[in-house]
């Protein structure tokens, strides 16, 4: 649906972007604007900015970038309707009448999931219950878990939900689509968790979004059966008690692998355990999990498998911003079985010694190796320097030396040595890496490609993004620009299709700002856009520029050669040079 520029205006004007992106992001001011690590990709220092005077973002280092809208949207895996409806409720403004298309599905799918979270719950204490309530006895469940996790029971019937459901009006469709019906050879629709122990999911607005479902006794088939992917629902993105955890207000999280593990775990008070939805971790799961914890313990099987699921996990977690211990479990072969086995203290000194990575990589290099054989004792100390010049702690790496000393025997200076040579070596690959990240900032890019074709266009569509910026920081600048220019003028596509829209609220009467505009534009030149007014942050754009850019847009003079190797940035600081000079 479309939304009426007049709410938007109001939308961003009572969502300020500053106090948005604080709830996510750690702002420190910098002048007029501030600064933080960016949420859309991992860095250690900040590129990441916000502008107040535009109410924009802008990231230096991945190129993302728009306003208060595309932010939320970017953060939270929400469509533009979704986004403003986010907005709207942060700030207690009512919607603009009707939903579109696709969020009226999701909360259609949403309202079914709810029903059948509460049939199940139903069903679990009812006479067709009896078996499912013996099964969760017998794993120790307690009654306030089961209400705690809303654990439920899907009878054996094949039509149990789906009948209840067309009572409630779902159709056919909307069901197979939630994932909570399949349709059969013949046509009929039946319920696709029959005589199962449910699991409802639940997101962090307390939606229930899908489902597992458990097999009891030995009865065949798969032991578990999982929601696959809907409208509401995305395996790779959900995280198991992740509402739960979140409320538990604790920085760190216990990472396990299985439903049971996370319930056994909350029911012996550790209530920031999740799980993953019985897939392998997932970058956009620890991405969710940095954002609300600052450390987790990885707590997965003990047998073969679950190791080597840990080794990948550290691997991944080891780019984001949250520190890693791996928890080593001997005597069980899960969470679960330990709790029920050692009790809760037993599982709380796991924890409290739980490795931290390095410990954890480095005992694991170390059983690879024969440290008694010579050749390998040099494989094992080559390998653990490697795995030494990944710390940015001098301290720490002349105790991991030591230690390595001591253990194999070998002069403590040569392993200093060969930890430099190591380090070393990871630098040249960082710079490369850099290198190849700063061909990668689509600020550049995009005008490059063009560049090598046309000798002029790097200068001239500099000149109207001055433009263009300048008109929408400052509204009453057009005038000085339509009286010598037309839409026609705008040679470089997103930029004319910024001035068409300029013209367009201008004309009529209305105000131009980066709010407005962000949603009427193509994708691709909002984002330009928003990195425009990132570079002229801490630019004044005065009408005297606006008439120069003009000029220069009309007769394009740079040389051949020097508009051929400049890029945007670079033509943008000679200009901001020679103003220099003159003054
Ligand atoms: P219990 O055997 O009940 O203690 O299960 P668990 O929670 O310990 O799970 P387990 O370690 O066996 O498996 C880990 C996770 O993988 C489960 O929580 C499920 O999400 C998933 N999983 C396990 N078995 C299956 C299966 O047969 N099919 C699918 N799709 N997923 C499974
Ligand atoms: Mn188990």
């Amino acid at each position: 649906m479309a939304i009426p520029p007049s709410y938007i205006q109001e939308l961003t004007a009572r969502n300020d972007i500053y106090d948005v992106v604080s709830r996510y992001v750690s702002l420190k001011r910098a002048g007029r604007l501030y600064k933080g690590l960016c949420p859309f990709h991992n860095e250690r220092s900040p590129s990441f900015m916000i502008y107040p005077e535009t109410q924009s973002y802008y990231c230096f280092g991945c190129g993302a970038g728009g306003d208060v809208i595309k932010f939320v949207m970017e953060m939270n895996s929400l469509s533009y309707i979704e986004a403003i409806r986010f907005l709207a409720q942060s700030c207690g403004m009512p919607m603009p009448e009707e939903d579109d298309g696709a969020a009226k599905v999701k909360s259609r799918v949403l309202q079914m999931n709810k029903l059948a979270a509460q049939f199940f719950y139903r069903s679990l204490n009812s006479d067709a219950g009896r078996n499912a309530r013996k099964y969760l006895r017998d794993r120790q469940l307690s009654d306030k878990t089961i209400v705690n996790f809303g654990l439920g029971y899907a009878d054996a019937g094949w039509q149990s939900l789906t009948d209840y459901l067309k009572g409630k009006g779902f159709s056919e469709d909307e069901m197979v689509s939630a994932y909570l019906a399949a349709r059969g050879k013949n046509g009929r629709v039946y319920d696709i968790f029959r005589d199962r122990v449910m699991f409802p999911i639940i997101d962090l607005r307390g939606n229930v979004i899908a489902f597992g479902g458990r097999i009891m006794g030995d009865a065949s088939g798969p032991k578990y059966l999982n929601s696959s992917d809907t409208p509401v629902f995305k395996k790779s993105n959900g995280l198991f008690a992740l509402n739960l955890a979140k409320k538990s207000g604790k920085d760190t999280f216990i990472l396990a692998e299985g439903y049971m593990d996370v319930i056994a775990m909350h029911q012996a008070g550790f209530n920031n355990a999740v799980a993953t939805l019985g897939t392998a971790l997932t970058q956009q799961q620890v991405k969710l999990i940095s954002d609300y914890a600052k450390r987790v313990v990885i707590s997965y099987d003990s047998d073969e498998a679950g190791q080597k699921a840990t080794r990948r996990a550290m691997e991944l977690f080891s780019k984001a911003e949250v520190s890693v211990r791996v928890l080593q479990m001997n005597g069980a072969k899960d969470p679960d079985e330990f709790i029920k086995k050692y009790g809760r203290q037993r599982f709380q000194m796991l924890i409290d010694q739980s490795d931290s990575a390095l410990d954890f990589n480095l005992s694991k290099l170390k059983s690879q190796y024969d440290i008694s054989n010579p050749e390998q004792r040099v494989e094992y100390l080559t390998k653990a320097c490697d795995i030494l010049a990944t710390l940015n702690n001098a301290i720490r790496q002349d105790v991991y030396c030591t230690r390595l000393a001591n253990e194999t025997g070998t002069d403590k200076a040569a392993i200093k040595l060969q930890l430099e040579r190591a380090r070393s070596k990871k630098r040249r690959i960082q710079n490369y890496q850099k290198e190849k990240e700063l061909l990668k900032n689509p600020l550049t890019r995009n005008v490059k490609a063009d560049w090598r074709q046309k000798e002029s266009t790097v200068q001239k569509t500099f000149a109207q993004q001055q433009i263009v910026c300048a008109i929408l920081r400052n509204n009453s600048l057009y005038d000085v620009v339509k009286n010598r220019l037309t839409a026609k003028n705008f040679t470089d596509g997103d930029m004319r299709a910024v001035y068409t829209a300029c013209q367009d609220l201008l004309e009529s009467g209305q105000a131009a700002d980066y709010s407005v505009l962000a949603h009427s534009l193509p994708q691709q030149a909002a984002q330009t856009l928003a990195g425009i007014f990132a570079r002229n942050a801490d630019i004044i754009i005065t009408e005297k520029d606006v008439l120069m850019h003009i000029e220069n847009l009309l007769t394009a003079k740079l040389s051949q050669r020097e508009a051929g190797e400049k890029s945007v940035e670079e033509i943008a600081r000679r200009i901001e040079l020679l103003k220099g000079k003159k003054k």
